[in-house]
């Protein structure tokens, strides 16, 4: 089971099937904000699809490919991070996460991604993290940009999103210029 502590008020902990009904709270709550750019928000439309979503990334880690984590906020669950694209060979892995709205513009996302990157570099021994979202998602754009990575390049129409092929920019960070 992973768990990455963050500070006194958040921590990261790997999410459990008895945890889909608040990751589905959350997701419902937050609907309108998140689709804009998660174009699978639109196909979660039941606390099924987050039971089946998180069984799914339980047989991924068993597999060491992905982990997904409930983000904890005041020991509320306000959103989720995973880590994906686990490459043993490479020693790397991307990360992607989403905040529910009302707990946004707090620095959520940035400590505990800053926390999930140390343990990935100190503890599961990777070498690269990557960050990747859509051109114009600037928030999110914001937190590798806070985190010290580097801008690595644009993935032309390499998403689709609601119809539309949109941009992707890719931002990486090496375990050597991690700043602990
Ligand atoms: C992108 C997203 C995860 C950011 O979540 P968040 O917790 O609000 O993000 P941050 O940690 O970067 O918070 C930064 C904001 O908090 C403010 N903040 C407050 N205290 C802060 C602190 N100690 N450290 C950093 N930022 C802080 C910043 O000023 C910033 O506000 P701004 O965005 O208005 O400039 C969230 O907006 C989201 O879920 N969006 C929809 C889904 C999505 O786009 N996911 C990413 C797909 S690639």
């Amino acid at each position: 089971m992973f768990e990455v502590p963050v500070n006194n008020d958040i921590y990261l902990r790997q999410l459990q099937v008895q945890d889909a009904p608040m990751v589905y709270k959350q997701l419902d709550l937050s609907r309108k904000s998140l689709r804009k750019f998660l174009p699978w928000v639109d196909y979660n439309t039941s606390e099924e699809h987050s039971i089946r979503f998180i069984q799914m990334m339980q047989r991924k880690a068993e597999e060491q490919e992905a982990v997904a984590l409930g983000i904890w906020y005041q020991h509320q669950l306000c959103g989720v991070m995973d880590l994906h694209g686990w490459d043993h060979q490479l020693q790397k892995a991307e990360i992607g996460y989403w905040v529910g709205e009302v707990f946004q513009g707090k620095g959520i996302a940035t400590a505990a991604c800053k926390a999930l990157i140390t343990y990935a570099f100190k503890k599961l021994k990777l070498n690269k993290i990557e960050i990747r979202f859509v051109l114009q998602n600037e928030r999110s754009g914001q937190i590798p940009i806070r985190l010290g990575f580097a801008k690595e390049g644009i993935l032309r129409h390499n998403a689709k999103l609601h119809g539309q092929y949109v941009d992707m920019v890719v931002m990486g960070v090496l375990r050597q210029d991690w700043k602990y």
